[in-house]
């Protein structure tokens, strides 16, 4: 078993942006900006957006935190929003899921210019994905495949299964895995709360993508010998012997499942890093692009 290291992997990513950063600045134009906006103070999302503004600073990136109360009008969000899309120093920002319950996600997420959606959630930006067109490409699935090309992962004509269905990550990384492309040129399947025989279905796959949010979900019987398993569950669950009050925990039993698999995630070392060097990606393209 060979651990998919998202942490080292990220760090040459950052290494790699910062030295980017360098140049661009070298040659006389101002740094990337990315803008966050972050509605409320869930702690998990406090949590997402600190590392996405740390992530900023140690790339040389400028960045802004934008915060809104948790009792923010849809309307508000919206002129916000219509700010940013207009401000010629950002060039890219994300509006962190999820929103309070009063406000219809997609209409914002439909509000961002797709040119400044450095998520990639936009349907604009989902569209160029599904057609292989150059696009922002949502930030895990996007950090998954990384993975995969700095691992030499071999994906073609295998049987992979995608366990979620999300827009942020299920759905984009099924359509990434399927096209023709490498990594890519797999046979996909998308598992949901719907599948029937998950067991059986899982066990048959060369390469699970884990997306369901549910804890340690995914036993070693689901899991194929010499497999490729990719964690993106990462909840947090009460643990009085830590500092914080609680533990990151994976949609995968990691500890019964490891020693099955060829390749494996851990949590938190594996698609959380990732998932933010991609980000950092995506504002360095969309200053380019500018
Ligand atoms: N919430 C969980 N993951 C993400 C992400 O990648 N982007 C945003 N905007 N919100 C999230």
């Amino acid at each position: 078993m060979q651990l998919l290291d998202g942490k080292s992997c990220s760090e040459q990513i950052r290494q790699e942006i910062a030295q980017q950063v360098s140049k661009i600045i070298a040659s006389g134009q101002r740094a990337p900006h990315l803008a966050a906006v972050l509605v409320g103070t869930d702690g998990a999302s406090e949590n997402y957006v600190a590392f996405k503004v740390k992530d900023c600073a140690e790339v040389g990136f400028k960045s802004t935190l934008i915060r809104m109360d948790e009792t923010v009008t849809e309307a508000e969000l919206l002129r916000k929003i219509s700010e940013l899309n207009a401000d010629n120093d950002i060039d890219g920002f994300i509006v962190q899921l999820p929103l309070p319950a009063h406000i219809d996600t997609n209409k914002i997420i439909l509000a961002i210019d797709p040119g400044k959606d450095v998520d990639g959630f936009c349907p604009a930006n989902v569209g160029n994905l599904s057609l292989g067109l150059p696009t922002f490409i949502s930030a895990t699935p996007n950090g998954i495949m990384e993975l995969f090309r700095r691992y030499n992962i071999e994906t073609e004509g295998k049987n992979c299964v995608v366990l979620g269905r999300s827009n942020i990550v299920g759905t984009p990384m099924a359509i990434l895995m399927s096209r023709n492309t490498n990594p890519g040129n797999a046979t996909v399947t998308i598992a949901h709360s719907r599948t029937k025989n998950l067991v059986e279905l899982c066990s048959k796959a060369d390469i699970l993508i884990v997306a369901i949010g549910k804890t340690e979900f995914v036993t070693a019987d689901m899991v194929k010998e010499g497999a490729v398993v990719v964690d993106v569950g990462q909840t947090r669950v009460p643990d009085s012997s830590k500092k914080s009050g609680f533990r990151n925990v994976g949609d995968v039993d990691f500890e019964n499942v490891k020693d099955k698999c060829s390749y494996i995630t851990y949590v938190t070392g594996g698609v959380g890093p990732m998932t933010r060097a991609s980000l950092l990606q995506n504002t360095l393209k969309a200053h380019q692009k500018r």
